[in-house]
């Protein structure tokens, strides 16, 4: 049983394999938040304290017990107006204007099964081994319930979280602020690991003392955004990759978020997530209801190596879905850096024959192919073929493309319109653009207000025509502005604030209706690259982009970062040409091959403009993948160095569920003359087991791999890349 109720303490227990998550209802009905961490049993209530704390008021049934304050409780879902002054889960203003909301127990249910969320990404979880527990709290004074759904997903020391509010008072009211997970701390000393970035550095790792004031991260861009993650580790202040607790929490959700920390003035921490509450509101009238999207939570006491690691086993299995969850996906060419707009259908076909030669499987025609989209000022919006342009049918090009025995995908940007487009033209309001002001334009286009049901309509059966006529078994789906002039011409006054909401389950709705029509389409994400990279995305889509900067070395530092969560398999990365569009710097082909395997791997560089020893180490590698795929898809991942020290080598390893198999890769990011030797050390190995490395006769244990480490090569240019396997000597 992973949730037990000891229903005459009023105490609720959950627990994974390792963890324990307590709460408990407090002497006047509030819900209470004890206790999150390592396994463990009992009745965690004696942790609480009471004492008499000037300016921290007591609720009034308290009567004159001065020693019972909800601003210095533990809260499992703190609410504004209850007496506590701490940032709030939960924001309610009543039908009379005011901001309150009294949470009080009322009741609980345990239901076999993950719960999932209505128009929402959810954690899944087939194996039924999960449970749930719903705790309903009340609000006398407006009616209205708040419950909290905890799913239990015992293997993978996971716990989702995840509110309904649902109004059953008499009065409308508006949810002004709506976290989806609260955590109190009442001791403990934390620092906060988030992941900032920008477009093409995406998910920098940075680790700050958790201080006496808030600290927030977010993003109010209408898109989890390149600036920062929907993903926060809270860690103790001696957690390192091997060592220490930590906590993870990453948001299934793709829109506006918040996460929040804060040490209060009785050194107790506060830790939040969800939906962000600013340029938001959402009024409920009296029967509906109102779904937060969805936190998952994780602990380990093993440092963030064993923390990623149950994300990647959660976000592979338990929210990627489809066909493609599991197999290998096609190793593609893709036509952005290849040719960007200057393209025909002979141009394509082209690129693709040469492609198809050393064992490429997949052609991707991005940005160009529709409407009048010769650059970036026109046509978004327009998803019809550019037949003039290509020079036939685009299903004679997709045609002609199977032929040399690859698959057709294709790029598209639903989201966006550009005003030189027939679409524009037509519904000039379908564009977000406030009456009476001029938009903010970004790359020259307009965002589609997508929180109105026949946008999305127009738009997915345009696409929905192209797809199937063309044959198109692969979707890049782009977004390539973040959202100002939020007006939507569909909505009511007091409804504007819902819309930037309405939005993105217009975009999960979109991408839901893909799905079904076409089950086997495998959807890559992309937003400019990385602007959209979290687990919300990965619902629909199982890869995602990773960044715009596809230079191997920027690479070996965004692709670190973005591992804190993220498996490899999630992560779009391609070998690209040199000297390298973004940064200019030339790296080795193999280097560049190296670290876009640690990916769902692809080209993206004109393959007839290659030499022929150039073409036969592509041939080789594209042989190496295949190999490796599984491996790489499906093992362990473990980070061995940081790019971001100085060190000069950043190295990772993969390794399979049983300890047989690693694959080792490095790169040096610098080069000297006469330099050190570095050493790495391997994890997750079997102490006395032998493994050979391939290739050679030489033999090493695992333990000597893991304790003593091994000698990299030295390696004489810049920028070079180590890459080996090793297997078990039977
Ligand atoms: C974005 C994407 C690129 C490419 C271009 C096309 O920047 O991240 O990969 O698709 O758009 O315009």
């Amino acid at each position: 049983m992973a949730i037990i109720i000891d229903k005459e303490n009023q105490i609720f227990s959950l627990h994974t394999t390792h963890t324990t998550y307590q709460m408990a209802v407090g002497k006047y009905g509030q819900l209470l938040h004890l206790y999150y961490g390592n396994r463990c049993e009992g009745d965690f209530r004696y942790l609480l304290t009471y004492y008499d704390r000037g300016f921290s008021g007591n609720p009034y049934d308290a009567g004159e017990d001065r020693t019972y304050s909800m601003d210095a409780l533990p809260q499992e879902y703190p609410s504004c107006g209850n007496g506590d002054y701490r940032s709030p889960a939960f924001v309610l203003q009543n039908a009379d204007g005011t901001f309150s909301a009294d949470l009080r127990y009322e009741s609980n249910q345990v239901v076999k099964g993950k719960y999932a969320i209505p128009g929402l990404p959810a954690v899944y979880e087939e194996e039924e081994e999960a449970e749930t527990l719903i705790l309903t709290l009340a609000d006398a004074g407006s009616g209205v319930r708040v419950k909290l759904y905890y799913g239990v997903l015992p293997k993978l020391d996971v716990i989702t979280r995840a509110v309904r509010v649902c109004n059953e008072g008499a009065a409308a009211v508006s949810v002004q602020k709506a976290a989806s997970m609260a955590l109190d701390f009442m001791n403990g000393t934390y620092d906060i690991l988030h992941f900032h970035g920008r477009h093409g550095m995406e998910r920098n790792v940075e680790r700050n003392t958790v201080f006496h004031g808030e600290q927030v991260f977010g993003s109010r861009r209408g898109a989890s955004s390149h600036q920062q993650n929907p993903f926060l580790i809270l860690a103790d202040r001696s957690a390192t990759e091997e060592f220490g607790s930590c906590y993870g929490a990453a948001l299934l959700y793709s829109g506006n978020f918040k996460g929040e920390t804060a040490c209060d003035q009785y050194e107790q921490v506060r830790f939040l997530l969800g939906m962000s509450d600013e340029l938001f509101s959402w009024k409920l009238e009296p029967g509906q209801e109102f779904w937060t999207p969805e936190a998952a939570m994780s602990f380990s006491d093993n440092g963030f190596s064993k923390l990623s690691a149950n994300f990647h086993e959660l976000i592979r299995r338990h929210v990627c879905r489809g066909k493609w969850r599991d197999i290998r996906r096609p190793i593609l060419i893709n036509s952005w850096e290849t040719a960007y707009f200057d393209f025909n259908g002979e141009k394509i076909v082209d690129i693709a024959r040469e492609a198809a030669k050393l064992g490429v499987e997949m052609l991707v025609l991005d940005d160009g192919w529709f409407g009048k989209r010769d650059n970036d000022f026109s046509g978004l919006g327009d998803w019809f073929v550019n037949e003039e342009k290509l020079g036939g049918k685009l299903s004679q090009t997709a045609e002609e493309i199977r032929a040399l025995g690859m698959e057709f995908g294709l790029w598209i940007e639903p989201e966006m319109v550009s005003e030189d487009s027939r679409l524009y033209q037509e519904h000039p309001d379908w564009a977000f653009v406030i009456p009476g002001r001029e938009p903010v334009r970004g790359r020259y286009q307009l965002v589609l207000d997508f929180s109105r049901k026949e946008v999305v309509d127009y738009i997915f059966t345009q696409i929905a025509e192209v797809i199937e006529e063309a044959g198109v078994t692969y979707i890049k789906m782009d977004m390539n502005r973040h959202l100002t002039d939020v007006y939507s011409a569909g909505a009511a006054e007091q409804n504007q604030g819902a819309i930037i909401h309405k939005y993105v389950l217009g975009i999960y709705d979109f991408l839901e209706r893909l799905l079904t029509r076409f089950p086997d389409l495998l959807i890559e994400g992309c937003a400019g690259g990385g602007g959209r990279f979290d687990a919300g995305m990965l619902y629909y889509t199982p890869q995602i982009w990773c960044s715009d900067n596809s230079d191997a070395i920027a690479r070996l530092k965004i692709q670190y970062g973005t591992s804190f969560c993220y498996p490899i398999s999630t992560v779009g990365s391609h070998v690209s040409a040199v000297p390298n569009h973004q940064t200019g710097r030339t790296t080795p082909l193999e280097t560049r091959a190296v670290v876009a395997m640690a990916g769902s791997f692809g080209y993206e560089l004109d393959l007839n403009l290659i030499t022929e020893e150039e073409k036969q180490q592509v041939r080789l590698q594209i042989e190496d993948y295949k190999k490796y795929w599984k491996l790489i898809q499906d093992g362990r991942y473990f980070r061995l160095t940081s790019p971001w020290q100085q060190n000069a080598l950043t190295a990772w390893e993969f390794v399979n569920e049983d300890g047989t198999e690693a694959l080792l890769q490095a790169v040096t990011t610098d080069t000297m003359f006469n330099p050190p030797v570095h050493y790495v050390f391997l994890k997750g190995l079997k102490e006395q087991a032998l493994y050979r490395m391939e290739g050679t006769d030489q033999q090493y244990t695992g333990g000597a791999l893991m304790h003593a480490g091994i000698p990299v090569p030295q390696m004489k240019n810049e920028y070079m890349a180590w890459s080996v396997h090793l297997k078990e000597v039977r």
